[in-house]
């Protein structure tokens, strides 16, 4: 393996091609860095492709022994909330059997471990969750994440968990909330949103900056990474709306009790980010700012 020049690091980002995995691992490329990007189904656009089933738990340390990181950052998950009420076995084992394998072989290795969960390890029942607060989560999804937290505190070496909340970005197969509102409206279809539901939406490129952060200076504890801005996915749509200029009026109110899923939601999983505006140089952004960014970003695209 050809050696690291200068400042620069070896990443193993895991979830590379996933919608924060991918903006992770190009901005760790365009900073220099070796990039190790872990995928499973879709090959990462950036670094070099390294496949690992997470599922196949003897995979895992081969593959860090191959790569040898200095730092890893862990985004590969079952993400889907209902899937995971589904197969909560197969939950269990990715999303908490597989971090804690990960992290003990990072730890073996000297290599610096963050962890990236969930604001659904709480169960909404408080706004503004302090990392201090204690965890209770809901559904499978949430308790298989909060697993993944608590193996990690047997490691003998310090690591990171970075909870983050409703991430949203471009991506070219993931439609994130705002861009299914913009098109949605654009093309004069309805669309329920809920009033009662408030998460604290974390744009994605600035979620980057921050792990990317952590990753590098290797700032060991847990994080609230979100965005800095606690909304309802209904006035969320309203400002989506508001900023690319179109009509509001396809956006209906709709309650979380419309809502057919197999999985119980928390009601209200805002993040208090002041320990993380406290600590990091990235600072979580206000919404008003991210979504003036991702107009930005859309403006250059089409
Ligand atoms: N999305 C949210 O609303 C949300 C909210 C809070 C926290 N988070 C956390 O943030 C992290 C990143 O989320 P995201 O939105 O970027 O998720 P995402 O777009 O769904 O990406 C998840 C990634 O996990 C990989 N993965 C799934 N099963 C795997 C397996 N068996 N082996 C290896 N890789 C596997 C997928 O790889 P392939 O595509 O190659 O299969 C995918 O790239 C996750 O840890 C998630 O729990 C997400």
């Amino acid at each position: 393996m050809a050696g690291i020049i200068g400042n620069a690091m070896r990443f193993l980002v895991t979830g590379a091609s996933g919608l924060v995995g991918s903006q992770v691992a190009k901005d760790l490329v365009d900073l220099n860095h070796e990039v190790h990007s872990s995928y499973h189904d879709a090959k990462p656009d950036h670094g070099i492709a390294t496949y690992l089933d997470l599922s196949r738990l003897d995979d895992i340390s081969s593959t860090l022994n191959e790569t040898r990181p200095d730092s890893i950052i862990h985004l590969a998950a079952m993400t889907g909330v209902d899937q995971c009420e589904e197969q909560p076995d197969l939950a269990m084992k990715i999303n908490a059997e597989a971090t804690k394998l990960l992290a003990r072989q990072a730890a073996k290795q000297h290599a610096f471990f963050v962890y990236v969960s969930t604001d659904y390890v709480f169960d909404g029942m408080k706004k503004m969750r302090a990392e201090s607060d204690a965890p209770n989560p809901l559904g499978i999804y949430g308790k298989s994440k909060l697993a993944g937290e608590l193996a990690l505190n047997s490691l003998a070496s310090p690591y990171a968990i970075a909870r983050i909340s409703s991430p949203f970005g471009l991506h070219k197969t993931k439609k994130s909330f705002p861009i299914w509102v913009k098109e949605n409206l654009e093309s004069g279809t309805d669309i329920p949103v809920l009033v009662d539901q408030f998460t604290s939406p974390t744009y994605v490129p600035n979620l980057s900056d921050m792990l990317i952060e952590i990753a590098t200076r290797k700032i060991a504890g847990t994080f609230h990474t979100a965005g800095a801005t606690r909304i309802s996915r209904y006035d969320f749509a309203e400002m989506v709306a508001d900023k690319l200029n179109l009509d509001k009026k396809f956006i209906r109110p709709a309650s979380m009790s419309d809502m057919r899923w197999k999985a119980q939601r928390p009601k209200d999983s805002s993040l208090d980010v002041s320990f993380a505006s406290e600590i990091l140089h990235a600072k979580p952004q206000k919404l008003e700012t991210s979504i003036q960014l991702l107009a930005d970003q859309l403006s250059q695209i089409s």
